[in-house]
């Protein structure tokens, strides 16, 4: 059955189901094309709801029969479900239906993949299931029965019983269905074991296809350490006795928490030396704590409704940014949030798909999986521990997980927990939640006898979500600098609650630099016109250190993109003297070194009233390399030689660190070169991480092309890694070609653009290389148009997120807004487009 007129559903609109589920048999005879599913449902009516029709969610399944109480019922089937009469008390349901997990694309529900089932039901998979109410509020025990002729099958909870082709698991944690799991496979597990710290031993596995072995221990390692973790900083002890992580090669998203049978992307879980670099140990050990952590965050305390999604993923990704900057460096962790967040988040922030963190309405909650919700919503969450103190936020979180434990909760749950621990009010502050925009801060500074005083102002652009934005409350951290370097003032949080505030220090002998936003305590933009040079000398915040760089570094961009002006040597002899600095943590140098993305010049022209031109952009950032290039000519070959790690390969902070600088010489030792020492390394690399940087160098020197066929032979059957190859040619493509080195690559025999990875790998690299696919022809916005309407039938969910490439295009010059509308034009009005895409595309014109 087709969608029908999408439909729009909002938070106001909330009513509890008017039942509630003592317990839930499943049974599944699996068969790919003809899976049958038999429920048995508890159903018991909900006192405090409202007198409602009884309605079951239900979607692509074929109803073989249905019975209340053991008799045979009549039911109308709606396009979302079903609908009958019931009984006015307690009674149970059952059903069968059939499903087709073979023919089911979309990777949404029962799938298979390879030769395996799974299941993905966040946020409203179950019902193409079986029948049910599939919101998250009701929570229920289920009992899961599966018959099928494979070695490995799995669900949630504890196995209760296994013998050849049958299996039953009983989970005794009351869960909503989006957490219901099913695994049915040719599988090896790499076993593990966790005793936690109560005693209890947890029997841990991570599933893998066979040939996958040798890619668990790191995935293993990282789980013990996320358990060991929870309980040391929250106190959070698992709950089962078994702990299970599959591997699955189609996914559409990183990975999925549910209840004791984790199903992961295979790229967010499987890593070696020669397959992974050091950028995929880290994200890996990041994603597995984040499952993880959602065992608390997300599992024992879940969502009320969908718009409540920022109750779990934001908590669930600040836990996850504070475990990886306890096991790795917390200032380096911090920068690359920081870098991540204002290229995803302020461009979604700045744009037509602007949302509150807690949004009001939507039409397809997967659209709503974005970089508001989890980013934005982790550093809400950040500015309230800073807000209230570390020992506050211990406190709070503890009474929230004592008071919520088994509940659907809510964002005013969330907050109370704070009101009552500190006593604060927190109605401004929830604004937070309620409106979307990204606030400016600006900052004027005056200086009287020895008093500095500093004058703030916070506006926010009204979006289309949130018209008329009202003051938020912004921990604002701030330290002084004297002239001479030292720090005259340690970092102290100001508070801010008006439009406008000023803020004194008095008693100071001279005037200092003041050092605003530290740690980048509030997710704002913020415009003030600092002593940026000596800030890059001398801030003792080591993430405001790195922003003076970086705000010197898009400052003289800014300059030579918009007035011709040569690369600012104040910048370079600044850079010059960090990058040299031997004390200072090698990561760190490595991101002093980065520059802004294209992308992030974009949206900083665009924040100055310019049209961004995107070879504009392109040329000063290579000019400005070359500048680097030869400013550092004298100490990169050192830099290089000094950071090659001679001990035995380990993905640690370190020596991860070590080969980020290395690597970064080595690209601005390509620039003259030629390639020779990219070949060099491309030749003797024992790990991924040298291997694909030197293959990237190469290509930038025009002479990847060996590399690049030999790297193709030698990992063609590695799917991951042929991920990295698809994507690094487009990435690294001279933007004049990027479109067709991508339409090359999609007549590629190994371009399997049904699996959302392959199909990123080309087309998510397209959208990376900026200039490239902001082609002045239009080629790369046709070109993305073509596969996105040839995907969308076969996978919304995929398609509908990459839509999000094109929320910018009212930035860019009238030829490229023409050309952008007429591709979303084109998508909009492609014949029975889902609703996923149907709501991005829609929202994205509209701009
Ligand atoms: N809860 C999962 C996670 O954050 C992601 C689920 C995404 N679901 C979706 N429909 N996009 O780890
Ligand atoms: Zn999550």
């Amino acid at each position: 059955m087709r969608d029908a007129a999408p439909q729009t559903i909002y938070l106001k609109d909330y009513t509890a189901f008017g039942w509630q589920i003592n317990h839930v048999a499943l049974h599944f005879v699996l068969d790919p094309h003809k899976t049958r599913v038999r429920s048995k449902i508890e159903f018991v009516p909900n006192a405090d709801a409202p007198a409602q029709r009884f309605f079951l969610h239900g979607e692509a399944l074929n109803l073989v029969w249905a019975r209340i109480d053991g008799q045979d019922i009549n039911v109308t089937l709606t396009h979302e479900g079903l609908t009958c009469d019931v009984p006015t008390g307690p009674f149970v349901w059952e059903s069968e239906v059939e499903i087709d997990p073979k023919g089911n694309t979309a990777l949404e529900g029962l799938y298979m993949s390879n030769d395996m089932y799974c299941t993905q039901c966040e946020a409203e998979g179950f019902r193409k299931i079986t029948y049910y109410p599939d919101r998250p509020d009701v929570m229920a025990v289920f009992t899961v029965t599966i018959d099928g002729p494979h070695p490995v099958l799995l669900s949630n909870g504890n196995p209760v019983s296994a013998s050849k082709d049958y299996a039953e698991w009983h989970d005794p944690w009351p869960k909503p269905a989006y957490l219901f799991a099913l695994v049915a496979g040719d599988l090896v597990a790499h076993p593990g074991s966790f005793t936690t710290k109560s005693g209890r031993n947890v029997d841990l596995n991570l599933y893998v296809r066979p040939g996958d072995e040798g890619k668990c221990a790191f995935g293993m390692q990282a789980l013990k350490d996320s358990m060991k973790w929870d309980e040391d900083v929250y106190g959070r002890e698992y709950d089962l006795d078994l702990f299970n992580i599959v591997a699955v090669d189609d996914f559409n998203m990183g990975a999925m928490e549910n209840k004791g049978l984790n199903i992961f992307n295979s790229s967010a879980v499987l890593a070696s030396q020669a397959t992974s670099t050091d950028t995929n140990f880290e994200r890996i050990e990041a994603i597995i704590a984040h499952e993880y952590f959602h065992n608390w965050t997300g599992n024992r305390i879940t969502c009320r409704d969908w718009f409540q999604l920022c109750l779990k993923e934001g908590l669930t990704v600040f836990r996850d940014s504070q475990f990886t900057s306890d096991m790795r460096s917390a200032e380096v962790k911090r920068i690359e949030d920081v870098i991540d967040l204002r290229g995803r988040q302020f461009a979604e922030d700045q744009g037509p798909l602007a949302h509150p963190v807690r949004p009001e309405s939507f039409q397809e909650i997967n659209n709503f999986y974005t970089a508001t919700i989890y980013e934005k919503g982790a550093e809400v969450i950040r500015m309230l521990k800073t807000l209230v103190g570390d020992a506050a936020y211990a406190q709070a979180v503890t009474l929230y997980f004592d008071r919520h434990d088994g509940d659907a909760a809510t964002i005013e749950d969330w907050l109370k927990v704070f009101e009552d621990t500190t006593g604060r009010d927190l109605a401004q502050f929830k604004r937070w939640y309620s409106q979307a925009g990204t606030p400016r801060l600006k900052v004027t500074e005056e200086w009287q006898g020895d008093t500095l005083i500093l004058t703030v102002t916070q506006s926010t652009p009204p979006s289309a979500s949130t018209p008329d934005p009202q003051p938020f409350v912004i921990p604002i951290a701030v330290g002084l600098i004297g002239a001479d370097g030292t720090e005259i003032q340690a970092t102290t949080v100001l508070e801010m609650t008006q439009a406008t505030q000023s803020f004194s220090f008095t008693g100071l002998a001279g005037r200092p630099a003041a050092s605003i936003l530290r740690g980048f305590s509030a997710p704002v933009v913020l415009d003030h016109a600092a002593d940026h040079a000596h800030l890059l000398a001398y801030d003792t915040d080591p993430f405001n250190r790195w922003e003076a760089g970086r705000t010197l570094a898009r400052n003289t961009l800014l300059g030579m993109i918009l007035k011709g002006t040569r690369p600012d040597p104040a910048f370079l002899r600044g850079l010059r003297a960090v990058v040299t600095d031997d004390l200072l943590d090698p990561a760190y140098r490595r991101l002093m070194m980065a520059l802004p993305a294209q992308s992030d010049l974009a949206t900083a022209l665009h924040d100055a009233g310019h049209v961004p031109e995107p070879d504009i952009i392109h040329a000063a950032l290579e000019a400005l390399r070359d500048a680097v290039a030869r400013e550092l000519a004298d100490v990169l070959p050192a830099l290089y030689a000094d950071n090659q790690v001679t001990a035995p390969y380990a993905p640690d902070a370190t020596q991860a660190g070590q080969r980020a600088l290395g690597n970064s010489a080595l690209s601005l030792l390509t620039r003259s070169d030629g390639g020779k020492l990219a070949q060099a390394q491309y030749d003797n690399a024992d790990n991924m991480t040298q291997q694909l940087a030197a293959l990237a160098n190469l290509i930038r020197a025009g002479r990847g092309e060996a590399a690049l066929n030999a790297f193709e032979l030698q990992w063609k059957d590695d799917r991951l890694v042929m991920d990295k190859w698809f994507g690094l040619q487009v990435i690294e493509a001279d933007p004049e070609d990027a479109h067709e080195v991508a339409e090359g690559l999609t007549g590629h025999p190994d371009f399997k653009w049904k699996n959302p990875n392959r199909f990123r790998a080309v087309f998510g690299s397209l959208i990376m290389n900026h200039a490239g696919f902001h082609h002045a022809s239009g080629a790369g916005y046709k070109l993305l148009a073509d596969w996105l309407i040839k995907l969308d039938p076969v996978n919304p969910q995929t398609t509908a997120r990459m839509c999000s490439a094109f929320q910018t295009w009212k930035r860019y010059d009238n030829d490229r807004q023409a050309l952008i509308k007429k591709q979303l034009n084109r998508i909009l009005s492609t014949p029975d487009l889902s609703r996923d895409t149907t709501e991005m595309i829609s929202r994205i014109v509209q701009a």
